[in-house]
């Protein structure tokens, strides 16, 4: 062990926790009685997030404010206790949670720059409270200024790994803008205590981002296990499991008028679907605008292609492995489902095997206007629900199949 110097910092801070620091290495020290440690937490990033090494004890730290901690450069941050997030004052975080310019989402914590190691060791803790967020938003889709757990915003070349998010109170977490990224060995889990769900709790949400990998996951949520928003591309999702929630999707994109989105070259293999809804599903806005974002819109374009759902166990899906619907519209709004010309094609399912909750295995609801070309579902085994006697393939607009024929 080196001998650690303490230094005092910021005599101005009344309460809260405090950074030692020794050369480059600042050891996080929390205040151990609920008081705001996230000053502390920022000081550290900010003394030591240039070629140094921030050192979270096996404690708790509480956090009542946002941070943002970005820009940093070849550092390594060790997790080993737990990041406890207050929800006591819920109108400070819908005023000042961190916004990410899409969609009105914002953050409670944006972190990211070059050559970044986050190591949570399998037991470094994300903690959001996000039972008191499940209970204020009452199943309201996009509440504005309810934060994501954690952005990680503008980061190249770096990996996050054995890191454990406990009761996000939103989307788990968001990696915009960055490229590079290897995601492993991380467990999610958000899951109402009572008879509010756990809506809009994503495991995690792609932005902008390329070359990213997922791998050796477990996600237990009340939404998409993992998403890929507005141009993503070059994604794998590997060796994971996904329980109770929507499944890995593609979207929704094209939410926005005239604006061209895309997400391609998505691959996910060697993974365990467990009572989720879908294995993998594919959503897009209609051409028309209805109402604007967060919760409306509509009338974009572009393009979802060569994405892969492979390889990978089931086990009781609720409603059917492969979906595709180009009907997302202002909630309370119907019709306009031919209007999109957002393009989907190249899309396989195969090498599927397990058991479903009926004789669904895939609905393609695409849309006319542009319609889904060359969707493929091979090589799989399904066991069907009690009492289905053969599966069902339900199509609209679909102009090339390879391995099932429409019903
Ligand atoms: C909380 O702990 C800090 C030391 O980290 C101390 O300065 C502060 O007085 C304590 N506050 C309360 C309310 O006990
Ligand atoms: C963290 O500290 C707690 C006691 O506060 C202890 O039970 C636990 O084993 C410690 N965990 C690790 C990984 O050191
Ligand atoms: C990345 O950062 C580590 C320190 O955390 C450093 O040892 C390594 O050289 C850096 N890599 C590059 C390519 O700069
Ligand atoms: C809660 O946050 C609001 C908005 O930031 C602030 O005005 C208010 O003083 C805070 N309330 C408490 C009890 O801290
Ligand atoms: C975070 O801090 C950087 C540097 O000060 C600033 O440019 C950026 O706008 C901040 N981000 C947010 C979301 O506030
Ligand atoms: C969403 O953000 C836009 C600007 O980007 C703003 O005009 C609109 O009022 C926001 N909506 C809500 C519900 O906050
Ligand atoms: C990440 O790399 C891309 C492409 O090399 C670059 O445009 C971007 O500025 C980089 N981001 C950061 C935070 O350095
Ligand atoms: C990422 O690392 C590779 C080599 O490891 C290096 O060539 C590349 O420039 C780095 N990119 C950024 C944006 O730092
Ligand atoms: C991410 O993982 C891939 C494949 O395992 C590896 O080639 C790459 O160097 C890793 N990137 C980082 C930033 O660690
Ligand atoms: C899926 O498994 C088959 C048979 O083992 C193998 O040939 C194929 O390469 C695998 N696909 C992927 C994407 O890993
Ligand atoms: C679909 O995949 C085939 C074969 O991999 C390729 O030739 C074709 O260009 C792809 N089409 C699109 C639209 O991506
Ligand atoms: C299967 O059919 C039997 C006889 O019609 C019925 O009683 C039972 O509820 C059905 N089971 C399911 C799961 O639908």
């Amino acid at each position: 062990m080196l001998p650690v110097l303490p230094l005092l910092l910021l005599a101005t801070r009344v309460y809260g926790g405090h950074v030692v620091k020794h050369d480059t290495t600042c050891i996080v020290q929390p205040s151990g009685n609920f008081t705001d440690d996230s000053p502390a937490i920022v000081e550290a990033f900010t003394l030591c997030g240039q070629g140094g090494m921030i050192e979270f004890l096996n404690e708790t730290y509480w956090i009542e404010k946002v941070m943002n901690t970005t820009g940093l450069n070849d550092v390594q941050i060790d997790l080993r206790g737990t990041l406890l997030w207050s929800a006591a004052n819920i109108s400070y975080w819908l005023e000042n949670s961190l916004p990410l310019g899409y969609q009105n989402q914002s953050s409670a914590w944006f972190l990211g720059g070059n050559n970044i190691t986050f190591n949570g060791h399998g037991y470094g803790t994300f903690n959001g409270n996000g039972q008191i967020w499940y209970d204020y938003t009452k199943g309201v889709s996009n509440l504005a200024g309810r934060p994501h757990a954690l952005t990680i915003w503008e980061t190249n070349n770096s990996t996050f790994t054995g890191i454990r998010f406990l009761q996000s109170q939103m989307w788990t977490m968001t990696l915009a803008y960055s490229s590079f990224v290897n995601m492993s060995d991380i467990f999610v889990s958000s899951l109402s205590n009572d008879s509010e769900p756990a809506r809009n709790t994503d495991g995690a949400d792609t932005l902008g981002s390329h070359h990213i990998i997922f791998r050796g996951w477990e996600v237990h949520n009340g939404d998409d296990s993992i998403a890929m928003k507005r141009n993503s591309s070059d994604i794998l999702i590997e060796n994971s499991s996904f329980y109770t929630g929507l499944g890995v999707a593609i979207g929704s994109i094209g939410q926005y008028l005239d604006e061209v989105e895309f997400v391609e070259r998505v691959l996910t293999r060697n993974c365990s679907f467990i009572g989720t809804r879908y294995v993998g599903y594919i959503k897009t806005w209609t051409g028309v605008q209805q109402g604007f974002p967060p919760n409306g819109g509509g009338g974009g374009t572009g393009w979802v292609r060569d994405v892969a759902w492979t390889n990978s166990t089931l086990s009781q899906i609720v409603l059917q492995p492969a979906e595709i619907t180009q009907c997302t519209t202002f909630s309370g709004a119907v019709g306009e489902c031919d209007t999109s010309t957002l393009q989907i094609s190249n899309i396989t399912w195969s090498g599927l095997e397990g058991s479903i909750t009926n004789s669904s295995i895939a609905d393609l609801e695409c849309s006319g206007a542009a319609p889904c070309q060359n969707l493929e579902i091979l090589n799989s085994n399904f066991i069907l629900g009690t009492n289905a006697t053969a599966g069902t393939y339900s199509c609209h607009a679909v102009t090339s199949t390879e391995g099932f024929t429409c019903s």
